[in-house]
């Protein structure tokens, strides 16, 4: 792909006073969009709308995560009408489609599967966790999951060659447990006589491995350790904490639909297939399948995100990609902001759409919610605001687009000695260009408004030329391409 492509003029902007025809091009796509707007405000149908058919006609690939059920028809409508039918590949209960996501990470990179799929593991459990507070964002607890998390992938990948949904969660439902003082030896005895379960399986296999290669010896001390000097004599509050949160996580991915279309057999489509022009949409939505629809989106993303920072547009069947999430809320992780600092060079032009503020912040999570929720608004370099009730959403946006130097008039009479005179006072004050309460009157489309819908668009850099940095747009809802 070449430079001259990111020049590419995706739509036209209103005219301005320079005289010039201004655009807003691939370059800015790939510099991430975000949409907010209050609902029914016409994010959807509106910029949404318009940019998801302005991508597809340019040929990108994508990924599309979903939150509504019918997300899938309007994107299907969307590739039929650009032509590009053919390069959508919906991943769904019951579909053909399916990507084993363990197998793909670990064939990435033989010598750092455990960091590979430790991180990934960790993303989403992360990010799937109640953001509300109490114990779940306590350090201790994060890293202690983190640490069962990364021996078990050890174990498992030492003893099987291989890391699988299902070896992880067998040898997790058999860690050792804490074996009380006197009654030690007797529960020896009668532990002896069980059979063995998926752990101690696992980590003979290990030790048999060691007697005859040096390099199992070490990591067999390291593992067992861990588990049986360690976890095992946890507080039982801390470790039910870690069990849960783990075990939950896993039996969601071990339950149908998705053990079937992430967990196992072999991948049908993989995010490098995005390049060649493939728009993969996972028809989970997260209002139906909730948690689990959430979870694998996430570890869809992640995945995806990554496979994208490797895989650069940087030849010319390599194509230019889009990420893109309705009710974004839902799917934001805590390496959102990392990876958006450089999609631009990795050119994936992210679309995120969501109500407010608030909806982030709600989801970020931690003490510094407002501070990660404005760092990462700050790499989306072009934002679009609909109409909004939201006081904080609209002081912000209105804050951006920033001031301007206004002269005001005005009069007064004086009554000096009977003689009245009339005086005029001229002053310049600051004012906002765009005030916070003219975003609640935008119109939000309908029949009411001839289904136009308007928002204002606000572009980091010199896109308009001069000093301008925003204007008002109008988007149609039947747009064609
Ligand atoms: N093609 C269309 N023609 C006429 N009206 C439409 C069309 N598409 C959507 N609408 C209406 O326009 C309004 C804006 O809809 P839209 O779904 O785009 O809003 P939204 O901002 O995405 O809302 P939400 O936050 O609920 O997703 C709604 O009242 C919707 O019913
Ligand atoms: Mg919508």
């Amino acid at each position: 792909m070449n430079r001259e492509y990111l020049e590419t003029s995706l739509f036209p902007l209103p005219p301005q006073d320079d005289g010039l025809q201004h655009s807003w091009k691939v370059r800015n796509a790939v510099e991430g969009v975000q949409i907010f707007g209050g609902i029914g405000s016409g994010k959807t149908s509106g910029s949404g709308r318009t940019l998801a058919l302005k991508y597809l006609k340019a040929g990108f690939g994508g990924l599309v995560l979903t939150v509504k059920p019918d997300e899938v028809d309007l994107w299907r409508e969307y590739c039929q009408l650009t032509g590009r039918s053919d390069d959508l590949v919906v991943i769904e209960p019951g579909g053909q489609e399916r990507f084993n996501f363990l197998e793909y990470e670990s064939a990435i990179s033989t010598s750092a599967v455990t960091q590979n799929v430790h991180q990934l593991l960790k993303t989403v459990i992360n990010a799937g966790k109640d953001k509300a507070g109490g114990s779940n964002n306590d350090p201790f607890w994060e890293d202690a999951l983190d640490l069962v998390l990364l021996h078990l992938i050890e174990l498992c990948l030492l003893a099987h060659e291989r890391v699988t949904i299902s070896d992880l969660n067998d040898i997790a439902q058999h860690l050792p447990q804490k074996q009380v003082g006197q009654v030690t030896s007797q529960l020896d005895k009668l532990n002896k006589a069980k059979p063995l379960n998926d752990y101690d399986r696992a980590l003979d296999a290990i030790m048999a491995k060691a007697e005859k290669e040096e390099q199992y010896q070490r990591a067999v001390k390291m593992v067992k350790e861990f588990f049986e000097s360690k976890y095992s004599v946890l507080a039982d509050r801390t470790r039910s904490i870690i069990d849960f949160t783990f075990l939950s996580f896993m039996s969601r991915l071990m339950r149908e639909p998705v053990f079937s279309l992430f967990c196992t057999g072999n991948s049908t489509i993989t995010p490098d297939d995005c390049r060649k022009g493939k728009i993969i949409l996972l028809n989970l939505p997260v209002k139906q399948y909730d948690k689990v629809g959430r979870d694998c989106q996430i570890m869809f993303k992640y995945i995806w995100q990554r496979a994208m920072e490797r895989t650069l547009a940087n030849n010319e069947h390599s194509r230019v990609v889009f990420l893109w999430a309705d009710e974004a809320q839902n799917f934001i992780h805590e390496h959102d902001a990392d990876f958006q600092a450089t999609a631009r060079s990795s050119q994936v032009a992210t679309v995120y759409l969501t109500q407010n503020l608030p909806n982030y912040y709600a989801n970020m999570g931690g003490a510094k919610y407002r501070y990660k929720t404005q760092s990462f608004l700050g790499t989306l370099a072009t934002k679009f605001f609909h109409a909004n009730a939201d006081t904080e959403t609209n002081e912000y946006a209105s804050k951006l687009i920033g001031k301007t130097d206004r002269v005001k008039k005005s009069q007064g009479f004086t009554d000096s000695m009977g003689d009245d005179s009339e005086n005029t006072t001229i002053s310049v004050e600051r004012d906002e260009l765009v005030r916070p309460e003219q975003f609640t009157r935008l119109e939000n489309g309908g029949a009411a408004n001839n289904k136009m819908v308007e928002a204002y668009i606000h572009f980091q850099g010199n896109v308009l030329g001069g000093q301008v940095s925003h204007t008002l747009l109008t988007f149609n809802q039947d747009f064609l391409p």
